[in-house]
């Protein structure tokens, strides 16, 4: 197994692949169900630590290829405040960690989204929101999580509103800040020692598209991963997104190209923008490092997901397409040159009779392609057989019976802080 020794090469710059991860389950107004999923990267066994004391886990099991544990529903938070409801996750072997919510009801799965969690190495100290409007209505919020990754760590909140507030949290606190009337995308985060931020908003609808609602949800990257070129894969079939996308630096220009326009916008400091609604696959590209996050919008149910930048592009991926009800469909949308599709692996074999859908990507980038495969829920390693080739990797799902859906970066390299502290 070859793939296993090039991507070891490639953790040695950091990825989402770790060994030490903190997390925590975003906040619904009635308590949803956090399913974690481990992925190992090597091929021995190991063992994985999990400590949670608001639950009184604290548990060390052995595992092969994967992991799951489903987490009480009591360690969702309702509101804005501080609760020691941290998650810590240790392996004695390189993992990536899926983290997904649903809210259970009469038997079935309601409003859901997935992230991958980001190892406590490749974590920051600025992040910018992306959520998304609450539905006033409602008790629904818009909302972020901040989980402390050390003891002692001091966090500076601005809004948008302009108005700042400081809090101290130590090790395995979450800061929940939650808003039933107000977007809270644009808020600052700092803090004195690298944190993890979780976003969203649980009951939203995407561009006023749909006549339902869904749970959006996903780990923001922190402002020292972000980057400068990115492919904004379309989502099968034909559902509309689109894409708001975040500038850390002044003076920033921000170009979003599509087969018909480019679209250019001088964006001032910390500041946010957001494409019309799109349905092919778009070019974003900018003057100074962003970040860039799809919604989905169209039919009735919604997610919010990362896009990797082509640099942070890897060339093997084990991973877990989460299992979130039984009626689910489920996809990865693969983001590559043209001239290496061939040479794509998955679970060892060649994927192409699972293709469901070709996008061609505008030029400049037309050298690009995005694939769209079926895939089952479960453990899966997806790679190239020539070590040269880099490709993106999202996966995503629908459950059609309870409209929602949810999606993820499979993985992605990030910059480590302790290289590129600020
Ligand atoms: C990985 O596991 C498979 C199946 O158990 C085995 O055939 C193979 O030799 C292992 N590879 C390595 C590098 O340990
Ligand atoms: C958790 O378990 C580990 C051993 O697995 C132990 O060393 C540690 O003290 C325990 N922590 C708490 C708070 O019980
Ligand atoms: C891991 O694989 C070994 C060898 O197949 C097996 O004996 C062991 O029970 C497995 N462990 C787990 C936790 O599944
Ligand atoms: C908010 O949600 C409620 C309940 O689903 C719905 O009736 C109402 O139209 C929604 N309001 C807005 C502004 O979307
Ligand atoms: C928080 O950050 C804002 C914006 O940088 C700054 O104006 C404010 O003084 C900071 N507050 C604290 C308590 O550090
Ligand atoms: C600013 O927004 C925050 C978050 O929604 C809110 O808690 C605060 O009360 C607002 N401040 C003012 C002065 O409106
Ligand atoms: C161009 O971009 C701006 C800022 O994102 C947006 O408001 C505007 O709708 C876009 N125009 C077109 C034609 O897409
Ligand atoms: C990778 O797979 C392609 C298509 O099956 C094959 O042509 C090529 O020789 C393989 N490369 C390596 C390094 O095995």
């Amino acid at each position: 197994m070859i793939y296993i020794s090039k991507l070891q090469f490639l953790i040695a710059f950091s990825a989402t692949v770790g060994q030490e991860f903190v997390t925590g389950c975003l906040g619904h107004s009635s308590g949803s169900l956090l399913k974690i999923d481990i992925a190992s990267y090597t091929n021995t066994s190991g063992h994985v630590h999990i400590y949670i004391p608001y639950l009184g886990i604290n548990t060390t099991s052995p595992f092969n290829k994967t992991f799951s544990l489903a987490l009480d529903r009591s360690i969702a938070l309702d509101g804005t405040r501080i609760e020691n409801r941290g998650v810590f996750i240790k392996s004695d072997k390189d993992i990536s960690v899926y983290a997904t919510s649903s809210l259970p009801s009469s038997g079935l799965r309601y409003y859901s989204d997935t992230y991958v969690v980001i190892p406590i190495d490749s974590l920051g100290n600025k992040y910018e929101i992306a959520s998304y409007d609450p539905n006033a209505s409602t008790s629904y919020p818009s909302v972020f999580m901040v989980i402390a990754a050390f003891d002692n760590t001091l966090i500076n909140v601005t809004f948008p509103n302009g108005t700042s507030i400081s809090k101290t949290i130590n090790w395995l606190n979450v800061y929940q800040e939650a808003s039933p009337s107000t977007d809270l995308t644009g808020t600052i985060v700092q803090s004195t020692k690298p944190v993890s931020v979780l976003s969203g908003a649980s009951y939203s609808k995407v561009a006023s598209q749909g006549s339902s609602y869904d749970m959006l949800g996903e780990q923001l990257l922190p402002v020292n991963s972000y980057e400068t070129y990115f492919i904004v894969p379309p989502i099968y079939s034909s559902y509309s997104f689109i894409v708001r996308m975040f500038s850390n630096q002044i003076p920033n220009r921000i170009c979003v190209k599509d087969e018909s326009i480019e679209n250019c916008t001088m964006v001032g400091p910390t500041k946010w923008i957001e494409s019309a609604p799109k349905s092919t696959a778009l070019i974003v590209t900018s003057q100074e490092p962003i970040s860039v996050v799809q919604y989905k919008a169209g039919a009735n149910y919604y997610y919010m997901t990362n896009i990797p930048g082509l640099r942070q592009f890897i060339n093997s991926y084990a991973f877990v397409v989460p299992d979130v009800y039984s009626s689910q469909t489920t996809y990865i949308a693969v983001t590559i040159r043209s001239s290496a599709i061939h040479t794509l692996r998955l679970d060892g074999s060649s994927p192409v009779n699972q293709i469901v859908h070709k996008a061609n990507v505008p030029a400049p980038l037309n050298e690009y392609m995005v694939l769209t495969y079926t895939i089952t829920p479960g453990y899966h390693v997806m790679n190239s057989n020539e070590t040269n080739v880099l490709f993106g990797l999202l996966s995503f799902g629908f459950v059609s019976t309870t409209e929602t859906a949810f999606a993820s970066p499979v993985g992605m390299l990030m910059r480590k802080y302790n290289i590129f502290h600020e």
